[in-house]
Protein backbone atom coordinates (compact mmCIF):
# COMPACT_ATOMS: atom_id res chain seq x y z
CA UNK A 1 0.00 0.00 0.00
CA UNK A 2 1.32 3.73 -0.64
CA UNK A 3 2.16 5.41 2.13
CA UNK A 4 0.05 8.48 3.15
CA UNK A 5 2.82 11.24 2.45
CA UNK A 6 3.04 9.33 -1.84
CA UNK A 7 -0.57 9.06 -2.14
CA UNK A 8 -1.66 12.52 -2.69
CA UNK A 9 1.56 13.53 -4.82
CA UNK A 10 0.87 10.00 -7.04
CA UNK A 11 -2.93 11.34 -7.84
CA UNK A 12 -1.63 15.09 -8.40
CA UNK A 13 1.14 13.61 -10.86
CA UNK A 14 -0.10 10.28 -12.41
CA UNK A 15 -2.08 12.16 -15.47
CA UNK A 16 1.59 13.98 -16.39
CA UNK A 17 3.44 10.85 -15.67
CA UNK A 18 0.99 8.92 -17.43
CA UNK A 19 0.93 11.09 -20.73
CA UNK A 20 5.13 11.10 -20.18
CA UNK A 21 5.99 7.78 -19.40
CA UNK A 22 5.43 6.15 -23.08
CA UNK A 23 7.86 8.57 -24.44
CA UNK A 24 10.06 7.77 -21.19
CA UNK A 25 10.54 4.26 -21.53
CA UNK A 26 12.46 4.27 -25.08
CA UNK A 27 14.97 6.95 -23.36
CA UNK A 28 14.92 4.49 -20.45
CA UNK A 29 15.86 1.21 -22.46
CA UNK A 30 19.02 3.31 -24.34
CA UNK A 31 20.03 3.92 -21.16
CA UNK A 32 19.80 0.33 -20.09
CA UNK A 33 21.33 -1.35 -23.20
CA UNK A 34 24.03 1.59 -23.59
CA UNK A 35 25.07 0.47 -19.62
CA UNK A 36 24.51 -3.25 -20.12
CA UNK A 37 24.81 -4.32 -24.01
CA UNK A 38 25.01 -8.23 -22.68
CA UNK A 39 21.03 -7.61 -21.75
CA UNK A 40 20.52 -7.57 -25.68
CA UNK A 41 22.08 -11.26 -26.25
CA UNK A 42 19.65 -13.26 -25.01
CA UNK A 43 17.51 -11.71 -22.67
CA UNK A 44 15.48 -8.93 -24.16
CA UNK A 45 13.99 -9.15 -27.85
CA UNK A 46 15.72 -6.74 -30.26
CA UNK A 47 12.33 -6.49 -32.22
CA UNK A 48 10.21 -6.11 -29.51
CA UNK A 49 12.38 -2.58 -28.97
CA UNK A 50 11.87 -1.60 -32.68
CA UNK A 51 8.51 -2.46 -33.16
CA UNK A 52 8.05 -0.72 -29.57
CA UNK A 53 6.00 -3.32 -27.91
CA UNK A 54 8.06 -3.31 -25.04
CA UNK A 55 7.99 0.15 -24.65
CA UNK A 56 4.49 0.18 -24.80
CA UNK A 57 4.19 -2.84 -22.63
CA UNK A 58 6.19 -1.39 -19.68
CA UNK A 59 5.00 2.11 -19.57
CA UNK A 60 1.42 0.70 -19.65
CA UNK A 61 2.21 -1.63 -16.33
CA UNK A 62 3.55 1.16 -14.57
CA UNK A 63 0.49 3.42 -15.03
CA UNK A 64 -1.79 0.30 -14.47
CA UNK A 65 -0.17 -0.24 -11.64
CA UNK A 66 -0.18 3.23 -10.14
CA UNK A 67 -3.65 3.53 -10.71
CA UNK A 68 -4.61 0.28 -8.94
CA UNK A 69 -2.70 1.95 -5.90
CA UNK A 70 -4.85 4.61 -5.70
CA UNK A 71 -8.37 3.26 -6.83
CA UNK A 72 -7.94 -0.17 -5.22
CA UNK A 73 -5.31 0.31 -2.42
CA UNK A 74 -5.85 -2.59 -0.82
CA UNK A 75 -5.54 -5.13 -3.69
CA UNK A 76 -2.95 -5.38 -5.99
CA UNK A 77 -3.73 -6.01 -10.07
CA UNK A 78 -2.70 -9.39 -9.99
CA UNK A 79 -3.65 -10.99 -12.78
CA UNK A 80 -0.84 -8.10 -14.30
CA UNK A 81 1.75 -8.91 -11.92
CA UNK A 82 1.43 -12.61 -12.51
CA UNK A 83 1.41 -12.25 -16.50
CA UNK A 84 4.83 -10.25 -16.31
CA UNK A 85 6.38 -12.67 -13.37
CA UNK A 86 5.81 -15.45 -15.80
CA UNK A 87 7.33 -13.95 -18.83
CA UNK A 88 10.73 -12.80 -16.35
CA UNK A 89 10.99 -16.21 -14.89
CA UNK A 90 10.92 -17.62 -18.26
CA UNK A 91 13.86 -15.15 -19.03
CA UNK A 92 15.57 -15.68 -15.90
CA UNK A 93 15.38 -12.14 -14.74
CA UNK A 94 16.97 -12.21 -10.92
CA UNK A 95 15.97 -9.58 -7.73
CA UNK A 96 19.33 -8.29 -8.39
CA UNK A 97 18.78 -6.55 -11.74
CA UNK A 98 15.78 -4.19 -10.26
CA UNK A 99 18.01 -1.87 -8.74
CA UNK A 100 19.77 -1.62 -12.41
CA UNK A 101 15.97 -1.30 -14.05
CA UNK A 102 15.58 1.58 -11.39
CA UNK A 103 18.48 3.40 -12.02
CA UNK A 104 17.86 4.02 -15.98
CA UNK A 105 14.08 4.06 -15.70
CA UNK A 106 14.53 6.91 -13.13
CA UNK A 107 17.72 8.89 -14.77
CA UNK A 108 15.01 8.69 -17.87
CA UNK A 109 12.03 10.39 -15.99
CA UNK A 110 14.59 12.97 -14.67
CA UNK A 111 15.52 13.94 -17.96
CA UNK A 112 12.03 14.18 -19.32
CA UNK A 113 11.02 16.04 -16.42
CA UNK A 114 13.53 18.14 -16.11
CA UNK A 115 12.87 20.76 -12.96
CA UNK A 116 9.47 19.91 -12.38
CA UNK A 117 10.73 17.06 -10.89
CA UNK A 118 10.64 17.48 -7.44
CA UNK A 119 12.36 15.63 -4.06
CA UNK A 120 8.61 14.94 -3.52
CA UNK A 121 7.84 13.60 -6.73
CA UNK A 122 11.35 11.25 -7.18
CA UNK A 123 10.42 9.69 -3.65
CA UNK A 124 6.84 8.54 -4.45
CA UNK A 125 7.83 7.38 -7.95
CA UNK A 126 10.06 5.47 -6.33
CA UNK A 127 7.65 4.30 -3.81
CA UNK A 128 5.48 3.13 -6.39
CA UNK A 129 8.41 1.33 -8.50
CA UNK A 130 9.67 -0.86 -5.50
CA UNK A 131 6.01 -1.89 -4.26
CA UNK A 132 5.41 -3.02 -7.59
CA UNK A 133 9.34 -4.45 -7.90
CA UNK A 134 9.09 -6.67 -4.77
CA UNK A 135 5.54 -7.60 -5.86
CA UNK A 136 7.22 -9.12 -8.68
CA UNK A 137 10.13 -10.36 -7.17
CA UNK A 138 8.29 -11.97 -4.65
CA UNK A 139 6.00 -13.86 -7.23
CA UNK A 140 9.17 -14.56 -9.43
CA UNK A 141 10.70 -16.39 -6.61
CA UNK A 142 7.46 -18.40 -5.78
CA UNK A 143 7.73 -19.42 -9.67
CA UNK A 144 11.20 -20.07 -9.50
CA UNK A 145 11.24 -22.47 -6.48
CA UNK A 146 8.54 -24.59 -8.26
CA UNK A 147 10.63 -25.74 -10.81
CA UNK A 148 12.55 -29.24 -10.52
CA UNK A 149 15.76 -27.60 -11.49
CA UNK A 150 17.51 -24.15 -10.45
CA UNK A 151 18.76 -23.51 -13.58
CA UNK A 152 17.20 -21.06 -16.31
CA UNK A 153 17.94 -23.15 -19.69
CA UNK A 154 18.78 -26.35 -20.39
CA UNK A 155 19.61 -28.10 -23.53
CA UNK A 156 17.35 -29.63 -25.91
CA UNK A 157 17.66 -32.04 -29.42
CA UNK A 158 15.51 -31.80 -32.21
CA UNK A 159 13.72 -34.61 -32.59
CA UNK A 160 11.75 -34.45 -35.35
CA UNK A 161 10.04 -31.66 -37.12
CA UNK A 162 6.85 -31.53 -39.01
CA UNK A 163 5.58 -29.41 -41.58
CA UNK A 164 2.06 -28.03 -40.23
CA UNK A 165 -0.67 -25.41 -42.38
CA UNK A 166 0.03 -22.17 -42.74
CA UNK A 167 3.62 -21.92 -42.95
CA UNK A 168 3.92 -23.57 -39.39
CA UNK A 169 6.40 -26.21 -38.40
CA UNK A 170 5.88 -28.28 -35.22
CA UNK A 171 9.48 -28.69 -33.57
CA UNK A 172 9.56 -31.59 -31.11
CA UNK A 173 12.78 -31.74 -28.37
CA UNK A 174 14.35 -34.39 -26.10
CA UNK A 175 16.88 -33.65 -23.52
CA UNK A 176 20.30 -33.16 -24.58
CA UNK A 177 22.24 -32.74 -20.73
CA UNK A 178 21.50 -34.50 -17.41
CA UNK A 179 18.94 -31.57 -15.95
CA UNK A 180 15.61 -32.63 -14.34
CA UNK A 181 12.93 -31.47 -16.39
CA UNK A 182 9.91 -30.03 -14.66
CA UNK A 183 6.38 -30.98 -15.41
CA UNK A 184 4.04 -28.42 -17.30
CA UNK A 185 0.87 -27.78 -17.82
CA UNK A 186 -1.64 -27.13 -20.92
CA UNK A 187 -1.50 -23.33 -21.55
CA UNK A 188 2.42 -23.23 -20.29
CA UNK A 189 5.01 -22.13 -22.57
CA UNK A 190 8.97 -22.26 -22.40
CA UNK A 191 11.36 -19.49 -24.03
CA UNK A 192 13.45 -20.47 -26.85
CA UNK A 193 17.27 -19.19 -27.11
CA UNK A 194 19.34 -19.33 -30.11
CA UNK A 195 21.77 -17.67 -32.10
CA UNK A 196 20.84 -15.58 -34.62
CA UNK A 197 22.79 -15.06 -37.78
CA UNK A 198 24.95 -11.84 -36.65
CA UNK A 199 25.81 -14.29 -33.67
CA UNK A 200 23.52 -12.42 -30.78
CA UNK A 201 21.60 -14.83 -28.98
CA UNK A 202 17.63 -13.71 -29.41
CA UNK A 203 14.72 -15.51 -26.60
CA UNK A 204 11.05 -15.90 -27.58
CA UNK A 205 8.52 -17.77 -25.96
CA UNK A 206 6.00 -20.36 -27.39
CA UNK A 207 3.31 -22.71 -26.43
CA UNK A 208 3.70 -26.17 -25.85
CA UNK A 209 1.16 -27.78 -28.41
CA UNK A 210 1.41 -31.18 -27.37
CA UNK A 211 3.34 -34.00 -25.05
CA UNK A 212 2.51 -31.33 -22.20
CA UNK A 213 3.09 -33.69 -19.62
CA UNK A 214 5.61 -35.61 -21.29
CA UNK A 215 9.13 -34.45 -19.69
CA UNK A 216 11.12 -36.13 -21.76
CA UNK A 217 9.80 -34.05 -24.78
CA UNK A 218 8.74 -30.37 -25.55
CA UNK A 219 6.65 -29.54 -28.71
CA UNK A 220 5.88 -26.27 -29.92
CA UNK A 221 4.22 -25.11 -33.25
CA UNK A 222 5.76 -22.03 -34.65
CA UNK A 223 4.63 -20.02 -37.49
CA UNK A 224 6.78 -18.14 -39.99
CA UNK A 225 6.85 -14.59 -39.46
CA UNK A 226 8.22 -13.42 -42.88
CA UNK A 227 9.08 -9.97 -41.14
CA UNK A 228 10.42 -11.40 -37.75
CA UNK A 229 13.85 -12.26 -36.44
CA UNK A 230 13.74 -15.73 -34.53
CA UNK A 231 11.28 -17.74 -37.04
CA UNK A 232 13.51 -17.24 -40.08
CA UNK A 233 16.08 -19.16 -38.56
CA UNK A 234 14.04 -21.59 -36.69
CA UNK A 235 12.38 -22.59 -39.98
CA UNK A 236 15.40 -22.54 -42.22
CA UNK A 237 18.10 -23.46 -40.15
CA UNK A 238 17.23 -25.49 -37.41
CA UNK A 239 17.69 -29.24 -38.41
CA UNK A 240 16.87 -32.46 -36.42
CA UNK A 241 20.08 -33.35 -34.58
CA UNK A 242 20.26 -29.77 -33.38
CA UNK A 243 20.78 -28.22 -30.10
CA UNK A 244 18.46 -25.54 -28.31
CA UNK A 245 18.22 -23.95 -25.19
CA UNK A 246 14.59 -24.05 -23.50
CA UNK A 247 13.88 -22.47 -20.02
CA UNK A 248 11.27 -24.07 -17.54
CA UNK A 249 7.64 -24.25 -18.48
CA UNK A 250 6.28 -21.14 -17.40
CA UNK A 251 2.41 -18.93 -17.79
CA UNK A 252 -0.83 -18.83 -16.42
CA UNK A 253 -3.49 -19.80 -19.30
CA UNK A 254 -3.50 -23.26 -17.45
CA UNK A 255 -7.53 -24.82 -17.55
CA UNK A 256 -8.79 -24.02 -14.12
CA UNK A 257 -9.95 -27.51 -12.20
CA UNK A 258 -13.28 -26.30 -10.98
CA UNK A 259 -15.04 -28.56 -13.10
CA UNK A 260 -17.07 -25.22 -14.68
CA UNK A 261 -18.20 -25.77 -18.57
CA UNK A 262 -15.08 -24.49 -20.32
CA UNK A 263 -14.80 -22.75 -23.76
CA UNK A 264 -11.44 -22.72 -25.44
CA UNK A 265 -11.52 -19.71 -28.65
CA UNK A 266 -8.92 -19.24 -30.60
CA UNK A 267 -7.62 -18.18 -34.21
CA UNK A 268 -4.80 -18.93 -36.72
CA UNK A 269 -1.59 -20.00 -34.86
CA UNK A 270 -3.26 -19.19 -31.42
CA UNK A 271 -5.02 -22.57 -31.30
CA UNK A 272 -1.84 -24.07 -29.56
CA UNK A 273 -3.07 -23.74 -26.05
CA UNK A 274 -6.20 -25.35 -27.13
CA UNK A 275 -4.35 -28.15 -29.00
CA UNK A 276 -2.47 -28.91 -25.55
CA UNK A 277 -5.11 -28.82 -23.62
CA UNK A 278 -7.62 -30.82 -25.32
CA UNK A 279 -4.64 -33.49 -25.93
CA UNK A 280 -4.15 -33.40 -21.92
CA UNK A 281 -7.67 -33.49 -21.68
CA UNK A 282 -8.09 -36.71 -23.86
CA UNK A 283 -4.87 -38.83 -22.18
CA UNK A 284 -6.65 -37.96 -18.68
CA UNK A 285 -9.96 -39.30 -20.23
CA UNK A 286 -11.82 -36.31 -19.60
CA UNK A 287 -15.81 -36.11 -19.15
CA UNK A 288 -16.16 -32.44 -18.43
CA UNK A 289 -18.24 -30.05 -20.57
CA UNK A 290 -16.09 -28.04 -23.20
CA UNK A 291 -16.50 -25.95 -26.15
CA UNK A 292 -14.01 -25.87 -28.76
CA UNK A 293 -14.08 -22.92 -31.00
CA UNK A 294 -11.64 -22.04 -33.59
CA UNK A 295 -11.45 -19.42 -36.41
CA UNK A 296 -8.93 -19.47 -39.25
CA UNK A 297 -8.57 -18.02 -42.61
CA UNK A 298 -9.23 -21.16 -44.19
CA UNK A 299 -9.70 -24.61 -43.17
CA UNK A 300 -6.52 -25.95 -45.01
CA UNK A 301 -4.53 -22.92 -43.35
CA UNK A 302 -5.61 -24.45 -39.78
CA UNK A 303 -2.39 -25.86 -38.12
CA UNK A 304 -2.74 -28.50 -35.94
CA UNK A 305 -6.47 -29.43 -36.97
CA UNK A 306 -5.89 -33.11 -37.34
CA UNK A 307 -4.03 -33.54 -33.90
CA UNK A 308 -7.30 -31.16 -32.22
CA UNK A 309 -10.02 -33.06 -34.31
CA UNK A 310 -8.44 -36.66 -33.07
CA UNK A 311 -8.28 -35.24 -29.60
CA UNK A 312 -11.79 -34.14 -29.63
CA UNK A 313 -13.10 -37.33 -31.09
CA UNK A 314 -11.82 -39.01 -27.57
CA UNK A 315 -14.13 -36.27 -25.43
CA UNK A 316 -17.63 -37.62 -25.15
CA UNK A 317 -18.40 -34.01 -23.50
CA UNK A 318 -16.83 -31.72 -26.05
CA UNK A 319 -17.86 -29.99 -29.45
CA UNK A 320 -16.54 -28.10 -32.26
CA UNK A 321 -17.17 -25.64 -34.39
CA UNK A 322 -15.26 -23.55 -36.72
CA UNK A 323 -15.85 -20.35 -39.14
CA UNK A 324 -13.24 -19.96 -41.77
CA UNK A 325 -13.21 -16.79 -43.83
CA UNK A 326 -13.06 -18.18 -47.30
CA UNK A 327 -12.48 -21.43 -48.81
CA UNK A 328 -14.46 -24.89 -49.10
CA UNK A 329 -16.45 -25.86 -45.93
CA UNK A 330 -15.49 -28.98 -44.42
CA UNK A 331 -18.35 -31.19 -44.02
CA UNK A 332 -17.18 -33.40 -41.05
CA UNK A 333 -16.71 -31.16 -38.62
CA UNK A 334 -19.05 -28.21 -37.88
CA UNK A 335 -18.23 -25.19 -39.81
CA UNK A 336 -19.39 -21.87 -40.97
CA UNK A 337 -18.08 -18.84 -43.40
CA UNK A 338 -17.46 -15.96 -41.44
CA UNK A 339 -15.96 -14.39 -38.00
CA UNK A 340 -16.33 -16.29 -34.71
CA UNK A 341 -20.25 -15.78 -33.48
CA UNK A 342 -19.96 -17.08 -29.53
CA UNK A 343 -24.14 -16.24 -28.73
CA UNK A 344 -24.83 -20.84 -28.82
CA UNK A 345 -22.06 -21.51 -27.14
CA UNK A 346 -21.90 -19.46 -23.53
CA UNK A 347 -23.42 -19.61 -20.73
CA UNK A 348 -23.05 -17.21 -17.70
CA UNK A 349 -21.09 -20.11 -15.81
CA UNK A 350 -18.61 -20.29 -18.16
CA UNK A 351 -15.00 -20.30 -18.14
CA UNK A 352 -13.51 -18.94 -21.23
CA UNK A 353 -10.05 -19.06 -22.53
CA UNK A 354 -8.94 -16.92 -25.53
CA UNK A 355 -6.04 -16.85 -27.93
CA UNK A 356 -5.66 -15.37 -30.99
CA UNK A 357 -4.30 -11.82 -32.61
CA UNK A 358 -5.48 -8.93 -30.71
CA UNK A 359 -8.76 -7.91 -32.46
CA UNK A 360 -9.62 -11.37 -32.19
CA UNK A 361 -9.84 -11.54 -28.70
CA UNK A 362 -11.26 -7.81 -28.16
CA UNK A 363 -14.39 -8.87 -30.39
CA UNK A 364 -14.61 -12.57 -28.30
CA UNK A 365 -14.05 -10.91 -25.10
CA UNK A 366 -16.85 -8.68 -25.76
CA UNK A 367 -19.61 -11.30 -26.68
CA UNK A 368 -18.20 -13.23 -23.82
CA UNK A 369 -18.94 -10.09 -21.05
CA UNK A 370 -22.29 -9.64 -23.16
CA UNK A 371 -23.86 -13.28 -22.57
CA UNK A 372 -23.37 -12.69 -18.53
CA UNK A 373 -19.72 -14.19 -17.88
CA UNK A 374 -17.94 -12.36 -15.25
CA UNK A 375 -14.59 -10.80 -16.61
CA UNK A 376 -12.35 -12.67 -14.03
CA UNK A 377 -13.19 -16.00 -15.80
CA UNK A 378 -12.23 -14.42 -19.10
CA UNK A 379 -8.35 -15.80 -19.62
CA UNK A 380 -6.54 -15.09 -22.86
CA UNK A 381 -2.83 -15.16 -23.91
CA UNK A 382 -1.21 -12.42 -26.41
CA UNK A 383 1.40 -13.94 -28.23
CA UNK A 384 3.69 -10.43 -27.93
CA UNK A 385 4.48 -8.37 -25.17
CA UNK A 386 0.63 -7.45 -23.50
CA UNK A 387 0.12 -4.46 -24.73
CA UNK A 388 -3.47 -4.99 -24.22
CA UNK A 389 -3.43 -5.56 -20.60
CA UNK A 390 -1.06 -2.83 -19.99
CA UNK A 391 -3.77 -0.24 -22.00
C1 LIG B 1 3.38 -16.47 -24.14
C2 LIG B 1 3.63 -16.55 -25.62
C3 LIG B 1 3.33 -17.70 -26.31
C4 LIG B 1 3.55 -17.78 -27.68
N1 LIG B 1 3.23 -18.94 -28.33
C5 LIG B 1 3.43 -19.04 -29.68
C6 LIG B 1 3.11 -20.25 -30.38
O1 LIG B 1 2.65 -21.24 -29.79
N2 LIG B 1 3.35 -20.29 -31.71
C7 LIG B 1 3.85 -19.21 -32.40
O2 LIG B 1 4.05 -19.30 -33.62
N3 LIG B 1 4.15 -18.04 -31.75
C8 LIG B 1 3.96 -17.95 -30.41
N4 LIG B 1 4.31 -16.79 -29.76
C9 LIG B 1 4.91 -15.67 -30.53
C10 LIG B 1 6.44 -15.84 -30.59
O3 LIG B 1 7.00 -15.71 -29.29
C11 LIG B 1 7.10 -14.79 -31.50
O4 LIG B 1 6.68 -13.52 -31.11
C12 LIG B 1 6.77 -15.02 -32.96
O5 LIG B 1 7.16 -16.34 -33.34
C13 LIG B 1 7.49 -14.01 -33.88
O6 LIG B 1 8.88 -14.15 -33.68
P1 LIG B 1 9.94 -13.57 -34.72
O7 LIG B 1 11.22 -13.47 -34.00
O8 LIG B 1 9.94 -14.30 -35.99
O9 LIG B 1 9.39 -12.11 -34.99
P2 LIG B 1 10.01 -10.80 -34.32
O10 LIG B 1 11.40 -10.62 -34.76
O11 LIG B 1 9.74 -10.85 -32.86
O12 LIG B 1 9.12 -9.70 -35.00
C14 LIG B 1 7.75 -9.57 -34.67
C15 LIG B 1 7.19 -8.41 -35.47
O13 LIG B 1 7.88 -7.23 -35.09
C16 LIG B 1 8.00 -6.39 -36.21
N5 LIG B 1 9.41 -6.06 -36.42
C17 LIG B 1 10.47 -6.90 -36.42
N6 LIG B 1 11.61 -6.23 -36.66
C18 LIG B 1 11.26 -4.94 -36.82
C19 LIG B 1 11.97 -3.76 -37.09
N7 LIG B 1 13.28 -3.79 -37.28
N8 LIG B 1 11.29 -2.58 -37.16
C20 LIG B 1 9.94 -2.54 -36.97
N9 LIG B 1 9.21 -3.64 -36.72
C21 LIG B 1 9.85 -4.81 -36.65
C22 LIG B 1 7.44 -7.09 -37.41
O14 LIG B 1 6.12 -6.62 -37.62
C23 LIG B 1 7.38 -8.52 -36.99
O15 LIG B 1 6.28 -9.14 -37.60
C24 LIG B 1 4.08 -16.68 -28.38
C25 LIG B 1 4.40 -15.50 -27.67
C26 LIG B 1 4.18 -15.43 -26.32
C27 LIG B 1 4.54 -14.17 -25.58
C1 LIG C 1 9.31 -2.98 -11.57
C2 LIG C 1 10.12 -3.33 -12.56
C3 LIG C 1 9.67 -3.96 -13.84
C4 LIG C 1 8.48 -3.83 -14.51
C5 LIG C 1 7.29 -2.99 -14.14
C6 LIG C 1 8.56 -4.67 -15.69
C7 LIG C 1 7.55 -4.81 -16.62
C8 LIG C 1 7.60 -5.64 -17.70
C9 LIG C 1 6.51 -5.85 -18.64
C10 LIG C 1 5.15 -5.18 -18.56
C11 LIG C 1 6.91 -6.74 -19.56
C12 LIG C 1 6.10 -7.30 -20.73
C13 LIG C 1 5.40 -8.57 -20.27
C14 LIG C 1 4.59 -9.21 -21.38
O1 LIG C 1 5.16 -9.89 -22.20
O2 LIG C 1 3.37 -9.02 -21.41
C15 LIG C 1 8.27 -7.10 -19.23
C16 LIG C 1 9.05 -7.95 -19.99
C17 LIG C 1 10.40 -8.09 -19.78
N1 LIG C 1 11.13 -7.65 -18.70
FE1 LIG C 1 10.46 -6.52 -17.20
N2 LIG C 1 9.78 -5.28 -15.72
C18 LIG C 1 10.49 -4.88 -14.62
C19 LIG C 1 11.75 -5.28 -14.28
C20 LIG C 1 12.59 -6.01 -15.08
C21 LIG C 1 13.96 -6.34 -14.77
C22 LIG C 1 14.67 -5.99 -13.47
C23 LIG C 1 14.46 -7.02 -15.83
C24 LIG C 1 15.85 -7.56 -15.96
C25 LIG C 1 16.73 -7.03 -16.75
C26 LIG C 1 13.39 -7.14 -16.82
C27 LIG C 1 13.49 -7.79 -18.02
C28 LIG C 1 12.43 -8.03 -18.88
C29 LIG C 1 12.56 -8.74 -20.13
C30 LIG C 1 13.85 -9.33 -20.71
C31 LIG C 1 11.28 -8.78 -20.70
C32 LIG C 1 10.89 -9.38 -22.06
C33 LIG C 1 11.10 -8.28 -23.06
C34 LIG C 1 10.97 -8.67 -24.52
O3 LIG C 1 10.17 -9.56 -24.88
O4 LIG C 1 11.71 -8.09 -25.28
N3 LIG C 1 12.28 -6.51 -16.32
N4 LIG C 1 8.66 -6.43 -18.09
Amino acid sequence: MLSTQSRPVIEATLPIIGARISSITPNFYDRLFAAHPQLLDGIFSRSNQKNGTQQQALAGSIAVFATHLINSPETLPETMLARIAHKHTSLGVVEEQYPIVYEHLFAAIAEDLGDALTQEIADAWSEVYWLMAHALIKIEKGLYSQQANDVVYSQWKLAERTEEANNSVTFSFEPADDIVASTAKAGQFVSVRMPMTDGLRQVRQYTLSGDVENTARRTVTVKLDVDGEFTPVMHNSLKVGDIVELSNPYGDLTIDESGAPLVIATAGIGCTPSAAALSTLAARGSTRKLTVLHADQEYTAWPLREQMIESLSKLPQATLSTWFERGELPEHIEAKSGYMDLSDSLTADSHVYLCGPLPFMHAVRGQALAAGVPAQHIHYEVFGPDVWLAA
